[in-house]
């Protein structure tokens, strides 16, 4: 491990991190890297079941808490409790995303505020909940998971998608102009195609190989993939930089 990636004595907590995507490589790779972390997700079992696993396979401390990243008084509450038994909280992950594709003229308004709610409004409260504390202590990192979507919009019917995913490309620019001066950064990371069970389920294999035969790499990202670049903004081989997103999508996508 790189010095630079030496996350020892640092906090993590992350959301939506027992999936089987990017959230939980994340919160492995974190770990891994010598932090001790907070695995967050919406079901309590699977949560704890995975902050278990990843405990056991990296030696760190390693907790499981239920979160939906809409309630704001659950996050206040869970901030409250890590900033209590633990110190404090050095990183913050912001992976929970949905999406509910539909033709505009067709989308439920309530399927609408849904995806803005857990894509961008869930970026937003868990930041407002652990940035006090973070400026306070002139520390902290936190890197909020955007999409290539944000970009290009390509996928068809995503629009709440597409409108939270660039929603977060400014909610972290802002909020890293902001906090800046207090120490803090805030960057993004902007995945490609990476597959999951999900994904696995919308497109058959031949939509999947379609798409991939697109990427200019030739392939797609793996969720490890992605936890390394979250890794890098996360630790000490990135702090000249605050208010980026980095695009991880094997070149499928390319800001000029
Ligand atoms: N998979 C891709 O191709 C891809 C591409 C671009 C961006 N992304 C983004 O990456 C992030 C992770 O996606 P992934 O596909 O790797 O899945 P993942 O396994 O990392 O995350 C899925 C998890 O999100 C949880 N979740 C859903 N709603 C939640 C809520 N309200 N509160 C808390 N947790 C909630 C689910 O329970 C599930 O366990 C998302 O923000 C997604 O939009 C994914």
């Amino acid at each position: 491990m790189s010095l630079k990636n030496n996350l020892s004595g640092r906090i993590a907590l992350v959301t939506a991190a027992a999936g089987a995507g990017i959230g939980q490589a994340t919160a492995r790779l974190l770990a891994e890297s010598g932090a001790d972390v907070v695995v967050t997700d919406l079901d309590p079992g699977r949560t704890e079941r995975v902050a278990g696993q990843i405990a056991e396979a990296t030696g760190r401390r390693v907790i499981g808490r239920p979160l939906n990243v809409v309630d704001e008084d659950a996050i206040a509450a869970l901030v409250a409790e890590i900033h209590a038994e633990w110190g404090a909280i050095d990183i913050l992950v912001n992976n929970a995303g949905t999406s509910e594709p539909a033709p505009v003229w067709d989308t439920p308004t309530d399927s609408w505020r849904r995806v803005i709610d857990i894509c961008l409004t869930g970026h937003f409260l868990t930041m407002k909940a652990v940035l006090p504390r973070m400026m306070e202590r002139r520390a902290g990192s936190i890197v909020n998971i955007a999409s290539i979507e944000a970009w290009s919009s390509t996928t068809p019917g995503n629009t709440a998608y597409h409108a939270a995913k660039a929603g977060v490309l400014a909610l972290t620019r802002s909020t890293a102009k902001q906090v800046a001066p207090h120490g803090v950064r805030v960057n993004g990371v902007a995945p490609g195609l990476v597959p999951n069970p999900f994904l696995n389920r919308m497109l058959d294999p031949e939509d999947l190989e379609r798409h991939a035969s697109l990427i200019p790499l030739g392939r797609p990202v793996d969720p490890e993939e992605i936890a390394d670049a979250v890794l890098f903004l996360a630790g000490d081989g990135s702090t000249s930089i605050t208010g980026e997103t980095i695009n991880v999508s094997g070149g499928a996508y390319m800001r000029a």
